[in-house]
């Protein structure tokens, strides 16, 4: 069965866990899927991990279509939700319409994320009354990196705490279907994800949210550090990197590649090939 709006709140009524990943592509987002995942996520984290900038604002609109479009491509029972590039949706609410629209008309997600909080609330009502499902996304918004200082735990101090709280509330009651907690206290988590009517989504938010995320590249292993929110849960990154190095040895050495991996020629087409070369 397809995930839905309707599902995601039915497992936090059920105190079910909730999972989701990012992917970018045809081939992650169906292993996936095929693994189980509740949620795929193309985060606007594909600059980072997948283009090589050093922040997510760099991001466009068709480079997250671009990628959605293949993701959907892969995928039969997640949910799809694509990740609004920075200013695609702060600056007005009928052009947030518009660009949201496109991830589901043309990308074939079923909803999109947006960053912020109380700001966005009025763009997040315009939308969902539209018929657009919204993810919010407070605490670390990396499309705010230069505004925050850096990537940092969020909510520390009694001040951030309370606008975190107000942040959420103001997000359930515009009617988003879940909302992301990036980089934030544990215990803080918590008692948002107790406040809001809809899930929490943690990531490096602690175990009590209603649902984790990681990035896919994160979880694989694919990067020599990563923050402390990360559990990498395989070494992708040394594997790839022993198998190109065996691969580059074996070619130089003329090992690769064998008869095993050659196809064969009859030999009455060599017979004729080599006379109509010799004549
Ligand atoms: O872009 C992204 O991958 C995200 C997740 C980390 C939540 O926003």
């Amino acid at each position: 069965m397809k995930t839905t709006v309707g599902t995601l709140k039915d497992k936090k009524q059920r105190k079910e866990k909730i999972t989701m990943l990012t992917a970018y592509d045809y081939l992650m987002a169906k292993i996936l899927d095929e693994a189980g995942i509740d949620l795929i996520l193309v985060g606007d984290s594909l600059g980072m991990v997948i283009l090589g900038y050093n922040t997510t604002i760099p991001v466009t609109l068709e480079d997250v279509l671009y990628h959605t479009k293949a993701v959907a491509r892969g995928v039969e029972k997640a949910m799809v939700v694509a990740d609004m590039p920075f200013l695609t949706y702060q600056a007005d609410k009928v052009e947030a319409l518009r660009n949201a629209a496109r991830f589901l008309q043309e990308g074939g997600a079923q909803g999109v994320k947006i960053e912020g909080g109380v700001l966005m609330a009025e763009t997040v009502d315009f939308l969902v009354r539209r018929g657009i499902p919204v993810m919010g996304h407070i605490g670390l918004t990396p499309q705010s990196v230069n505004q925050l200082g850096g990537f940092k735990v969020q909510g520390k101090d009694i001040e951030q705490a309370r606008q975190l709280i107000k942040d959420a509330q103001a997000l359930d009651e515009a009617g988003v279907f879940s909302i992301v907690l990036e980089c934030i206290p544990y215990p803080l988590a918590r008692m948002i994800t107790e406040k809001v009517s809809v899930p929490t989504i943690g990531i490096g938010a602690g175990p009590y949210c209603d649902g984790q995320v990681l990035v896919i590249q994160d979880l694989l292993g694919y990067f020599k550090t990563t923050p402390r929110f990360v559990k990498k849960y395989a070494e992708f990154g040394k594997e790839a990197k022993r198998a190109v190095a065996e691969y580059i040895k074996e070619v130089r050495e003329g090992k690769f590649p064998t008869m095993e991996n050659s196809y064969p020629l009859s030999n009455l087409v060599l017979e004729e090939l080599e006379k109509n070369e010799n004549s």
